[in-house]
């Protein structure tokens, strides 16, 4: 088997200073540095190297004390990749990472401005542009120095859109595959990005032999981008963008969960201990569940605005019912995130205030990152809502089923990826419409048990169809 090398921002593992200057490892977040982390288990192959950007200043220290750069650490933690983490130098990332990546690609492709922010791109967004290029450009040397010749080289999501084609130039004999793990815009509002950067990113990405989606319908708004791109030539049938007599073929994957890790993991002492303590604190009341980033395309303000006019349209529901919501801090070095967290604990708290008693606390919100509890609360959950305005895929989505002890109804919007899988045996709901995800709220309290059952074991088996391995595996395939 060949070498495999993969490129993504986060790696597997991060640093941190203890109180005396000593690194402290631990293991990079994410649902993609979890998925990867498993896949790269089952290359089997002990010549896997993971290369990733240095986050912060510990990991940069981390990164200047590796032997040649390369940080060796237990299987555990990077599922058996070397890792090599890029020193690049702060200000650098901090463009690549918050302006560009983060305010501005991850905007456009989750539809996320609206009027009045509309995207202002000056002479600042060029300089920011600059930063990305070198931030790539890093990715690409690192992986042309490091790739035995013919290796297999897996680059990952809108960080790093530049990469394939960069490494393509300095590795003609590479094979290489782009992964989104986002949705991808349609091209009325692809083209929001100035014509020179939008240009790019697509040349970026038809530099590799292969360009992965989580869904069709990302995979066709690719197609549908680079139809008007000089020199492109899309043959939607076959699924390929022919540009420089260079032929990238487009593929979808839809990663899935592994049902089989996700349990063992839950059934870890940690887990149990909040499993017990969430028991308590919700009593024999219905539980309606969310897991999020505290993200703005994760709609978290609408699905709360749909619980409150659930409690005001169903009066019934009143003492019967606990909303728990869950949300991860996330990129809250852009006030987008800062702005739309304190909206989330604004409602909350206006919500608890409207409707909360001494005896009943009809929601509870945590801003905190414990996965522990989440997998817990998976297990304990009635229904689990699911209402991104829109999303690549959307894992919570796969692995509540997975986890659920009760059989729990799935509220899921139409707009994440993870619909095109799941929406038969879920309540699909328009994330813009808060009536609509009320009333579907409301269904599935109201659903029988048998039937919520029967539907949360078919949920549960389309959500592990394609595991973290297999889903890297076909990627792999692919370049053969
Ligand atoms: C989510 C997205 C991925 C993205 C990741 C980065 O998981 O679905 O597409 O790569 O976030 O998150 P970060 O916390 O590193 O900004």
């Amino acid at each position: 088997m060949s070498q495999v090398l993969v490129a993504s921002n986060r790696g597997p593992v991060s640093f941190s200073f203890s109180g005396d200057g000593a690194l402290i490892p631990r293991r990079g977040g994410g649902g993609l540095v979890s998925a990867l982390a498993a896949m790269t288990g089952d290359v089997r192959n002990p010549d896997v190297l993971w290369v990733c950007a240095a986050l912060g200043d510990a990991d940069r220290s981390a990164a200047r004390r590796a032997p040649g750069g390369r940080l060796g650490l237990d299987g555990h933690d990077t599922g058996g990749a070397a890792v090599r983490m890029l020193d690049i130098p702060a200000a650098t990332f901090h463009r690549a990472y918050n302006a560009v990546a983060n305010a501005t690609l991850w905007f456009v492709h989750h539809l996320m401005y609206d009027t009045p922010r509309a995207p202002h791109f000056d002479a600042r967004t060029r300089r920011d542009w600059q930063s990305y290029e070198a931030y790539n450009a890093a990715f690409a040397d690192a992986l042309a120095r490091d790739a035995a010749p013919g290796a297999k080289v897996a680059i990952q999501d809108y960080h790093l859109s530049l990469a394939p084609r960069m490494l393509r130039d300095r590795r003609p004999d590479l094979r290489i595959v782009h992964f989104s793990h986002t949705p991808w815009a349609p091209p009325e509002y692809f083209r929001l990005l100035p014509d020179d950067i939008g240009a790019a990113v697509l040349d970026g990405i038809l530099g590799a032999d292969h360009a992965g989606f989580l869904a069709e319908r990302w995979a066709a708004a690719f197609l549908d981008c680079c139809e008007p791109l000089p020199g492109a030539r899309v043959d939607r049938a076959a699924r390929t963008v022919t540009r420089a007599g260079h032929v990238t073929r487009v593929g979808v994957h839809p990663l899935g969960v592994d049902g089989d890790a996700l349990r063992a993991r839950a059934a870890e002492p940690d887990v149990a201990e909040r499993r017990r303590a969430l028991r308590e604190r919700v009593g024999d009341r219905r539980l309606i569940l969310r897991v999020d980033r505290t993200e703005p395309s994760k709609n978290i303000v609408r699905g709360l605005a749909a619980y409150r006019e659930l409690l005001a349209r169903h009066p019934e529901w009143h003492g019967r019912v606990v909303h728990l919501a869950f949300a991860y801090p996330s990129r809250h070095d852009l006030h987008e995130y800062r702005e739309y967290t304190a909206q989330v604990r604004r409602l909350a708290g206006q919500i608890a205030d409207e409707y909360g008693t001494a005896a009943w606390e009809p929601l509870i919100l945590e801003v905190e990152d414990d996965h522990p509890r989440s997998l817990a609360a998976y297990g304990l959950a009635d229904v689990l809502v699911v209402n991104p305005i829109r999303d690549g895929m959307n894992l919570v989505a796969k692995e509540g089923p997975v986890l659920s002890e009760r059989g729990c109804a799935l509220v899921l919007s139409r707009e994440a990826g993870a619909a095109a899988e799941l929406a038969d045996d879920a309540l699909t709901v328009n994330p813009y419409d808060v009536s609509q995800t009320a009333e579907a709220l409301h269904r599935a309290l109201l659903m029988p048990p048998d039937r919520r059952a029967e539907r949360c074991a078919r949920l549960a088996a389309a959500a592990t169809a394609l595991p973290p391995r297999r889903w890297f595996a076909e990627q792999l395939a692919a370049l053969d």
